[in-house]
């Protein structure tokens, strides 16, 4: 599989000032990660540990109080490569729509509440096509059909959807331009797990059709554990662990990975699932050395004191803990 994005020492701050005092908090910590062409990468890990502001940086979509400080992204389409950091705004909302898809967090609101569906479509397609309002309008049809949509759902404004029907709505949108690369942030929170479960299918499905690369941002590893090939872990801002989601599923490395796996409820197995001791830290002041040392169960001294790098651990596994270390 080609390497579509390739970034490389990621920093991205959150810089405030409030009475005069500077707050820096440091949301992506150093991260470097390769996203592959067609597959689907995974981003999880506990509220605030960075997710949603790393898939933000790798779109290149920051804004203030959020800025990048350092690191590289280098885009690898085969219609186009180019390093974000050197593309203008202009070509980057340009390259954003046509090869590039972004469902953010909490875009169950993305919808015009105050318009129908197929006016939605129509605002969305024809701002990057040339195309009338009939035309618009048979696209989005026929592109919600072959998602097993009915096409009865044009007709009516968002809040008499389901939230569900709304969330499928919100992604046969931001895919029925066929962009080559989906960032998704949260898609499926806020639904009941029956109705998340016919999003994930979708989601799976598109990708499957399309060929396109999904890159899935959740807090919840179950859908990480139906939906991902390979699976990025990020606790307080660093990646601890990043592998094929197969791997890291049967043989977590980092124990905060073991932890997050651990507390997944499993089919018929009625006893209590544990739980992670403590909360992630604040990422103004983040731990020294190891992020996770104050809620390791393994933790020795140079965890507190060092910053454990991520290393390969042969199967194209990589981890960020001292403990791995010894088992190379
Ligand atoms: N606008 C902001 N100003 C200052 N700090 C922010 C801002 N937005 C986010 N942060 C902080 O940055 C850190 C990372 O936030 P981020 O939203 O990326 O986490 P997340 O993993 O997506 O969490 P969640 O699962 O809750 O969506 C958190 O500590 C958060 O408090
Ligand atoms: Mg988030």
């Amino acid at each position: 599989m080609s390497v579509l994005i390739e970034a490389s020492d990621l920093q991205a701050h959150y810089i405030t000032q409030s009475y005069g005092v500077q707050r820096t908090v440091k949301a992506v910590d150093g991260i470097s990660l390769q996203i592959k062409e067609g597959e689907i990468l995974s981003i999880a890990g506990e509220s605030g540990c960075g997710k949603s502001t790393l898939l933000k940086t790798l779109l290149g979509s920051v804004e203030p109080p959020l800025r990048i400080i350092a690191g590289n992204i280098q885009y690898n389409f085969s219609q186009q490569k180019f390093d974000l950091s050197s593309t203008s705004a202009d070509n980057l909302r340009e390259i954003r729509w046509s090869l590039i898809s972004y469902i953010p967090q909490g875009s169950m609101q993305v919808l015009n509440p105050v318009r129908k569906i197929v006016d939605t479509f129509h605002d969305f397609i024809s701002t990057h096509k040339k195309i009338n309002k009939n035309a618009t309008k048979k696209l989005a049809q026929d592109y919600l059909n072959q998602l097993g949509l009915s096409s009865d759902i044009m007709n009516v404004y968002p809040h008499q959807l389901s939230g569900g029907m709304r969330q499928r709505v919100t992604i046969a949108l931001a895919t029925v331009l066929s962009p080559k690369l989906v960032f998704a942030d949260e898609p499926t929170t806020a639904l009941d797990v029956l109705v998340q479960r016919g999003v994930v299918q979708l989601l799976k499905e598109i990708q499957q059709r399309e060929g396109n690369t999904l890159v899935l941002v959740s807090h919840d590893m179950g859908v990480h554990a139906n939906l991902a090939d390979r699976i990025a872990i990020l606790y307080a801002g660093k990646l601890v662990e990043i592998g094929d989601a197969k791997s890291v599923f049967k043989k977590p490395k980092h124990p905060y990975t073991q932890y997050l796996i651990e507390s997944l409820p499993r089919l018929g197995d009625r006893s209590e699932r544990i739980s992670i001791p403590g909360r992630p830290p604040a990422l103004d002041q983040p731990p020294t050395g190891c992020r996770f040392h104050p809620r390791c169960p393994h933790v020795q001294d140079k965890c507190k004191e060092e910053v454990p790098p991520l290393i390969a651990m042969g199967n194209g596994q990589k981890v960020a803990c001292f403990l791995a270390e010894d088992q190379i």
